[in-house]
C-alpha cells in the first residue's frame, strides 16, 4: 500500500475485570460512539457482554485437554478468580487484605496453580481473550483487512493501582499478545477505569443522544460499582460538543457481597458449610450463579419473606436448611445484610465526594451515572435516588449497558482521543534526599558530612515532588536535579529511589511507615558519554579520569494512560536511558 494513503487502525478496548472482562473494537473507518461493538460471543456463551475472569488450568485438573477459560471454567473444574486482586499486593492500600476475604481465598477465590504467579495468571487469561477477540474479529472484517490493519489496544487498569501493577498488567498484557504484531504498527495504551467509565457516561448523555442531556458546567459524578471495587470520580462538563471536561476529585472503595454471602453461610451453619468443596460453592458454581440472580432481583420488601438458595450440606433439617433437596433459606433481612454494607459503602463515598466538591469550591454535584454491574441493582438505585433527593438533590441515572462503560469508554478513548483536560494526582510523590541536618529534630545515625561542603546533612529526608490531589494536565512533570558522578572504569549508571504516600499530609522522612517504595530510577548513560563529553566537571576525589555531570531526571506525571514517564536531559537533549525498576 503506497505510504501517501492513510491506513484505517483497528481499535480494540479491553477491561479485565476482577470478576468479569470485556472488549469492544472499531475501526476509524467509523466514528460514532454507536458504531463500537461490545464482543457478545464467548466460549460457552454466545449472548453475554463480559465474560468471567476465570481461568482453569491442566495442572490443577489433570482430566483437562488445556486450559479452560471464561464461561467455559465452570465449577466442575478448579479455577483461578479474581485474580486481579492479587495483582497489586504491597500497594499503600491494604483494603483488600481483611480476614473475611482471606476467608474467602479458601473457597476458590484466589487460588494460584503451583507453576503459575497472579501476573502469569493475568497474562495467560489475556492470552486466550486475545485470541479469541482477534479470531472474532478477523471473522467479521475479513482475513485479508485484518492482516494488513493496525490494530491499537487500550487495556483498562484501576486508576489506585500501585506503579508497579499498572506497569506489571501491562507488560502481561503485551506477553499476551495485544499490541504484538510489531511489523504491522499495532499498539498497546492504557486508560484508567475511571476515566472508561466516564467516557462513555459523558458520551452516553451528549445531546442529540438523550432526552436529558448533560449540560455545559455540569458536575457529573461517576460510580463505577464492580465485583471487587467502587470508583468515584467527578468531572465538571466545560463544552458538550465537543466534550470538555475535568476530573475534580476521586474516591475508591472495595465492596465484595458474594464474601459478604460466604461469611454468612459459614456463621449459620459452620463447618458444614466451610467442608462443601470449591467446585460447589466458589466462583461459577450454581450455588453463585443463583446468588447472581438473588443479587439482582433484590429489592426492599418484607424483611420476613424468605428467598433461597440451594447447597447440598451435610446438615440436619432445621428452620433454615432442607437437607431432602439442600434448601438454604434466607430471610431478605439476612439478604439484605449482605448487600447493605455495600450500598452503605457507595452513599459514604459519594457524600464524601459531594462535601469535597463543594470543599473546593466548585458548589454541586448535579448527576450521578451509576456503571458497573452493581450499578445495575435497582436497589442501589432506588437508595441513592432516595438519599439524594433528601441530601443532595442530584438526577440518578443508569445507561443502558451499565457493566460495559468500562470497556466503551476505553474504544473511545482510541477512537476520538477523548481525555479529561485535568486530573487528580492520587497520592504523594516523591525522592529521598539530603537535607542540611536539623540537631533538634534529625535522629544522629541519619548524620552525614557532605565532602564538598563540609557541612552536617542528613539522609533519608523526603522531597515531595507531586503532591495529592494537586492538578496534572498532559504536560505536568516535575525535575529532579542530579549530579551524576562518573568514576574511571565503572558503569555509567545512576539511581534514584522514589516513593509515594497517601497520607493527606505526607512525613518529612521515607522511612515512614506510610510511605511506599515505588521504584527505582535508572539512568543509564552510557551510550551517551561515551560519544558526547560536553557538560563534565572533572572531580578531585575519585581518582583520575573521574568527573561529574549535572543531569536533570524529568518525571512525567501528565502521560494519558496514567503510567509514570522518565526523561533524563543534560544540556537541554536527552541523554541515554531512563527507566524505572519496581523490583
Ligand atoms: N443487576 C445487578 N444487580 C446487582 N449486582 C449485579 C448486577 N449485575 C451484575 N452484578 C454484579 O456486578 C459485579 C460485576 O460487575 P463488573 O463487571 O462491573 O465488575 P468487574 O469489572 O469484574 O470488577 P472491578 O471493576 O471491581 O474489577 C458482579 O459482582 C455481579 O454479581
Ligand atoms: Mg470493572
Amino acid at each position: 500500500m503506497p505510504a501517501s494513503i492513510p491506513r484505517e487502525r483497528l481499535i480494540v478496548g479491553v477491561d479485565y475485570g476482577t470478576t468479569f472482562s470485556g472488549v469492544s473494537y472499531v475501526t476509524t473507518a467509523q466514528r460514532d460512539v454507536k458504531d463500537i461493538t461490545v464482543i457478545r460471543r464467548w466460549p460457552g456463551d454466545t449472548d453475554a457482554r463480559k465474560t468471567p475472569t476465570r481461568i482453569a488450568y491442566k495442572e490443577d485438573n489433570p482430566r483437562l485437554e488445556g486450559i479452560k477459560w471464561g464461561f467455559q471454567a465452570d465449577a466442575k473444574v478448579m479455577s483461578c478468580a479474581w485474580t486481579k486482586l492479587l495483582l497489586d499486593r504491597g500497594s499503600d492500600s491494604q483494603e483488600h487484605d481483611d480476614p473475611v476475604l482471606r476467608q474467602a481465598a479458601g473457597s476458590g477465590i484466589f487460588h494460584l496453580p503451583e507453576h503459575r504467579d497472579a501476573e502469569g495468571v493475568c497474562e495467560d487469561f489475556l492470552r486466550e481473550v486475545y485470541q479469541h477477540v482477534t479470531q472474532h474479529i478477523e471473522m467479521k472484517i475479513g482475513q485479508g483487512l485484518f492482516d494488513v490493519t493496525p490494530m491499537d489496544c487500550w487495556l483498562t487498569i484501576p486508576a489506585t493501582w500501585s506503579d508497579r501493577a499498572k506497569a506489571s498488567t501491562k507488560d502481561a498484557a503485551k506477553r499476551a499478545g495485544f499490541g504484538g504484531r510489531k511489523a504491522l504498527g499495532d499498539r498497546l495504551s492504557t486508560i484508567m477505569e475511571p476515566e472508561a467509565a466516564a467516557l462513555a457516561a459523558l458520551k452516553g448523555y451528549e445531546a442529540g443522544e438523550s432526552i436529558n442531556p448533560i449540560k455545559a458546567g455540569e458536575h457529573v459524578l461517576v460510580c463505577d460499582c464492580g465485583g471487587g471495587t467502587v470508583d468515584i470520580t467527578t468531572y465538571v462538563v466545560f463544552t458538550t460538543t465537543p466534550l470538555q471536561f475535568e476530573e475534580l476529585c476521586a474516591k475508591c472503595g472495595s465492596t465484595f457481597i458474594d464474601r459478604n454471602l460466604h461469611k454468612l453461610m459459614s456463621e449459620k451453619f459452620g463447618a458444614a458449610f466451610d467442608k462443601v468443596p470449591a467446585a460447589k460453592k466458589g466462583p461459577g458454581s450454581i450455588f453463585m450463579k443463583d446468588f447472581e440472580i438473588l443479587k439482582s432481583d433484590f429489592r426492599d420488601s418484607a424483611p420476613d419473606h424468605v428467598v433461597e438458595l440451594t447447597l447440598k450440606m451435610d446438615l440436619e433439617e432445621s428452620e433454615s436448611y432442607d437437607p431432602d433437596d439442600g434448601t438454604i433459606k434466607l430471610t431478605r433481612r439476612e439478604l439484605r445484610g449482605l448487600i447493605d454494607p455495600v450500598v452503605l459503602k457507595v452513599l459514604q463515598l459519594v457524600r464524601s465526594q459531594a462535601q469535597e466538591v463543594q470543599k473546593i469550591g466548585q458548589g454541586k454535584i448535579d448527576r450521578i451515572v451509576l456503571v458497573g454491574g452493581f450499578g445495575d441493582s435497582i436497589y442501589l438505585f432506588e437508595r441513592l435516588k432516595e438519599w439524594s433527593r433528601r441530601e443532595l438533590g442530584a438526577i440518578i441515572v443508569c445507561p443502558e449497558h451499565p457493566q460495559s462503560a468500562v470497556v466503551l469508554g476505553a474504544a473511545l478513548r482510541g477512537l476520538e482521543g477523548l481525555a479529561p483536560r485535568k486530573r487528580k494526582c492520587r497520592r504523594h510523590y516523591g525522592v529521598a534526599v539530603g537535607m542540611p541536618f536539623r540537631p533538634d529534630k534529625d535522629p544522629v545515625q541519619f548524620r552525614y558530612q557532605d565532602a564538598a561542603t563540609k557541612m552536617d546533612y542528613c539522609s533519608g529526608r523526603a522531597e515531595w515532588l507531586l503532591k495529592k490531589g494537586a492538578e496534572i494536565t498532559k504536560d505536568t512533570k516535575k525535575i529532579i536535579n542530579i549530579d551524576i558522578h562518573v568514576k574511571q572504569g565503572q558503569e555509567k549508571i545512576a539511581e534514584l529511589e522514589l516513593f509515594s504516600c497517601n497520607l493527606a499530609t505526607p512525613p518529612d522522612r521515607v522511612d515512614h511507615e506510610r510511605v511506599t517504595y515505588v521504584g527505582k530510577i535508572r539512568v543509564d548513560l552510557t551510550s551517551y558519554l561515551d560519544s558526547d563529553s560536553s557538560g563534565r566537571k572533572d572531580l578531585k576525589i575519585g581518582g583520575k579520569g573521574s568527573y561529574s555531570i549535572a543531569a536533570e531526571v524529568q518525571v512525567e506525571f501528565g502521560n494519558e494512560s496514567g503510567i509514570l514517564q522518565f526523561k533524563t536531559v543534560i544540556d537541554g537533549k536527552e541523554a541515554g536511558k531512563t527507566s524505572i525498576d519496581f523490583d
